[in-house]
Order: structure tokens, then sequence, then C-alpha cells
């Protein structure tokens, strides 16, 4: 086996990607994919969208938008493992493998979970559990399946997830301690501060605010964009406060250190709100607009990203296959002779 390290991470597909997607999670993933000493394996973790979206149209399209975004970003599958998690069975054998060996009050104390009941309780509901499916009860085993399926040595994921790695954690030691050493422990890698990026509304960027950048809009739409993020009513001239200002933090999150600090003195002598926003615009576009183009490309013939992930699930394969039979012959799943 190769001694290189394992960075793995999931996109779950019920949005399309959008500014804080790349500042956060696209960007970083395809710099650690580039060095020669980790192995990447980034999917589309469709199975999970499953668990908060019944629109089979919008978890399709999803799908299709976030492997469009990562190819037109530069993501290079000839050396990223690139595929989409519903095409490896072995994940969804791993999962009841590893449910077995998952305490429920270990899920009980889930806070995605907990989060749903305390809403139901708190709006009077008679029954706590009201709308809470077992996919969002057991998200965190098919999490984990997810990440010890390859032996991931690193996870790479916003806060709100690290609670789901420390169980992948306690479930891969259980099972190790019962079965023998199979699985990689994870670490928990924390994205950079500072990665998360306020949206139009100065709230953190999300999809669950309505308050997001689509990456890949029409130049003109995406130009409106812009315009619309929310400012302050100083005028022309007064002195402004680069912290707080959503314009600011984005354009902090890409530019370089002097470009920030250029910035800085524009805002103490007094940057117009319209100036700022024009300057924003045209230097986001200038990032975008070649990936812009890519990502058009991509969407007329999304054939190409079938091929591509078809590719990359055989070669997620490869590896999963020869593990979930060792896994098979260690748990006693095996031929009599
Ligand atoms: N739950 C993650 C999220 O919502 C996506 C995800 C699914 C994931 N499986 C994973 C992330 C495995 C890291 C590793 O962001």
């Amino acid at each position: 086996m190769s001694d290189k390290t394992v960075v793995l991470t999931g996109i779950t597909t019920t949005g399309t990607p959008h500014l804080g997607n790349y500042i956060g999670a696209i960007r970083p993933s395809i710099i650690a994919s580039e060095n020669s000493s980790v192995q990447s394996y980034y999917f589309l973790a469709d199975y999970h969208a499953l668990v908060k979206c019944h629109d089979p149209e919008r978890v399709h399209q999803s799908s299709i938008e976030n492997a469009a975004t990562w190819l037109a970003l530069g993501l290079d599958t000839n050396n990223a493992i690139f595929y989409r998690q519903s095409d490896i069975p072995e994940i969804l054998e791993l999962n009841w493998m590893l449910s077995c060996m998952t305490a429920k009050g270990l899920m009980n104390r889930s806070h995605a979970y907990k989060a749903s009941v305390a809403d139901n309780i708190e709006s009077g509901e008679q029954d706590p559990d009201k709308g809470i499916n077992m996919g969002l009860f057991t998200y965190p085993t098919l999490m984990a399946a997810d990440i010890l399926m390859f032996n991931a040595h690193q996870v790479p994921v916003g806060k709100d997830q690290t609670q789901h790695l420390e169980m992948t954690r306690v479930i891969a030691q259980r099972f190790n301690h019962h079965f023998g050493d199979h699985f990689q422990i994870p670490d928990i890698v924390l994205g950079e501060e500072g990665a998360v990026l306020p949206g139009l509304d100065g709230r953190k960027m999300s999809k669950s605010y309505n308050n997001t950048i689509p990456l890949f809009l029409p130049e003109k739409k995406f130009r409106k964009m812009i315009m619309k993020i929310k400012t302050n009513s100083l005028e022309p001239g007064e002195p402004k406060d680069p912290e707080g200002c959503t314009l600011f933090a984005i354009y902090n999150a890409l530019a370089t250190r002097e470009e920030v600090a250029d910035l800085r003195v524009r805002y103490e002598q007094g940057i117009a709100w319209g100036e700022m926003k024009q300057f924003l615009f045209e230097y986001l576009n200038n990032i975008f607009s070649g990936p812009r183009e890519r990502y058009d490309a991509l969407i007329e013939n999304p054939s190409q990203i079938e091929t591509i992930l078809v590719r990359g699930a055989q070669r997620a394969r490869d590896y999963a296959s020869p593990f979930m039979q060792r896994l098979r012959h260690a748990t006693g799943i095996r031929p009599i002779q």
C-alpha cells in the first residue's frame, strides 16, 4: 500500500455551489489534492442529500452542478479520486457493519438530531421525533462509513461537522477493538480561520439563510448579486470600517496581503460603496470568468461529467472492494469453506 496521506471529504448534493463553499471547502481541497504526498478522495454525498431533500430533481441537479464546479475550478481527476457516494455499494455495506458497532446512545447525542428534537419541543409538538427520519438519526454512521471505507487520515470539514468526526473515531475504535486493527483513526482538520464567509445579508453565507452568491451565474446576474450585498449608509468620502463589512470580508478571503492592505487604505479614505462593489465585482469576475466558461461547457455536455465520475468510482472501488472482503472475513461473514 502507498504511504500517501489520505484526505477525504464529501459534498452534500442539495444546493448550488456558492462563494462560501469555494472559500471554505473547494479551493483548499483542490490545493490539497495537488500535493504529491496526498491521495485525495472527494465525493458527491448523494445518499446524505436524501436525508434532508426529497426533491429528486434538486438532488440530481445539485450533483451535476457540484461535479461541474469542482472540475471547472481545476480539480485534476487523474490525481484526486472523484466519485459519487451512491456508486460505491461497499459504503452501504460498511454502514450496516458500523451500525451494529454503534451505541444508540451515541446517536442520541448527535447535535443535528438533538436540534430537530429541540425544535419540536419548542414549537409545542406532542411527538418530539416528529418529522425526523432514520436517515437523520443515523447520519453519523453513514458518514463514518464514507471515511473509514478509504482509511482516511485527514477529513477537512467545517465546525458544524466536527462532532460527526468524533463519532467516527469512536465507532472505528470500537470496531478495531472488537474485530482487529482494520481502520485508520482519522484526524479532524478544521478549515482555516476566516473560512466562514458572510453572505448577502451579512450573516454566514449559507443555503439555509438564502443569502448565498452562486459561483457561476451569468456575468450580468453575478454583478447584480454583488450590487445587492448589504452595506451601511455612510456617504462617499466618509471613512469606513473594514471590520464587519461583507464586501471587505469577501475580498480579504481571496486577495493577497498587499492587496488587502491597499484596500484598507481606500476604506480609510472613504471609498464609495458603489465603487467598492464595482471593484469587488471586477476582481471576482476576473477570477471566475475562465472557470465559468469551463463550467458552462460541462453543463452543456454532462456526459463528460458522468464519464469522469464513473471512472472515479472504479478507482474508489479498486480500494473499497478488497477491503470490504477483508472486513467481511473479520466479522465472520464468509464462505463455509
Ligand atoms: N456531512 C457533510 C456535510 O454536510 C458531507 C459529508 C458526507 C462528509 N460524508 C462525509 C464530509 C464524509 C466529510 C467526510 O458537509
